[in-house]
């Protein structure tokens, strides 16, 4: 974690970031989660405020600070990360969906807490929301950046996350590479726009890649409008 000294290359813009996992509850002491831990996310935020940005962070649970300057809402669920995001959509300039939102919840929930029993347990569970496809099939002025958490072949299922969400730039990480992914304080990405750029940026801090991400981004809105 570190302060750089920034030009202020996003003054004006209006930033909203997704961070962390989502927590999919089954009863009050069972719940399904994801190793994410915030880290890229919040790493976003911080350097997109250090950048002049208006910074809203919406976290699943993690164990971070919030940045300084940085609007923070707490979400547990999917469905609630869902509600928040696309609540703000509409006056934000730059969207970026670093969390690792379930992609399944337990169809069944319950307030008391279930007893074991002998024998298995299937617990049936039901898809949630893809945020980020409703944001691209929304898309009006926002530059909406996704990422892709891959173990196989990341670029070609990234390649495929950006033109089916309808994307302007998706952050590929595999997941699965040393040094990268859940948890981690680096990560080495390929970032890729739908106006064709690619970079790929080896392993460096998360703080560094933000960085890297951001001033991509805002090259990428100022070759739109000269
Ligand atoms: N995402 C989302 N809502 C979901 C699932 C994913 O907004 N319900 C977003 C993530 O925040 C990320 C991007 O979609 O920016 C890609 O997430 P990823 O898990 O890599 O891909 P999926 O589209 O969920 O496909 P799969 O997990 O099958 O690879
Ligand atoms: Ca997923």
């Amino acid at each position: 974690e570190k302060e750089y000294e920034q030009e202020k290359i996003l003054k004006g813009k209006k930033v909203l970031i997704t961070a962390g996992p989502t927590r999919e509850k089954i009863d009050p002491v069972r719940y399904f989660t994801n190793p994410s831990t915030g880290k890229m996310g919040y790493a976003l935020a911080r350097q997109a405020a250090s950048m002049g940005a208006e910074v809203i962070l919406i976290s699943g649970p993690v164990a971070l600070d919030t940045p300084k300057s940085v609007d923070r809402i707490d979400v547990t669920t999917a469905d609630e990360m869902y509600e928040q995001v696309v609540s703000r959509y509409a006056d934000c300039d730059i969207v970026i969906k670093a969390a690792a939102v379930a992609d399944y919840r337990p169809k069944n929930t319950y307030e008391q807490k279930m007893k074991k029993s002998p024998g298995d347990y299937v617990v049936e569970m039901e898809r949630t929301k893809d945020i980020l496809m409703e944001l691209g099939e929304r898309k009006e002025h926002q530059y909406l950046i996704g990422f892709a958490a891959e173990t196989d072949e990341p670029e070609r299922y990234g390649r495929e996350k950006l033109a089916k969400k309808h994307l302007d730039a998706v952050v590929i990480n595999n997941v699965a590479s040393e040094g990268s992914g859940f948890g981690t304080d680096t990560n080495a990405s390929l970032f890729i726009t739908q106006k064709g750029k690619e970079m790929t940026y080896p392993l460096m801090s998360k703080d560094e890649l933000a960085m890297n991400i951001l001033k991509g981004t805002v090259e990428e809105l100022e070759s739109e409008s000269p």
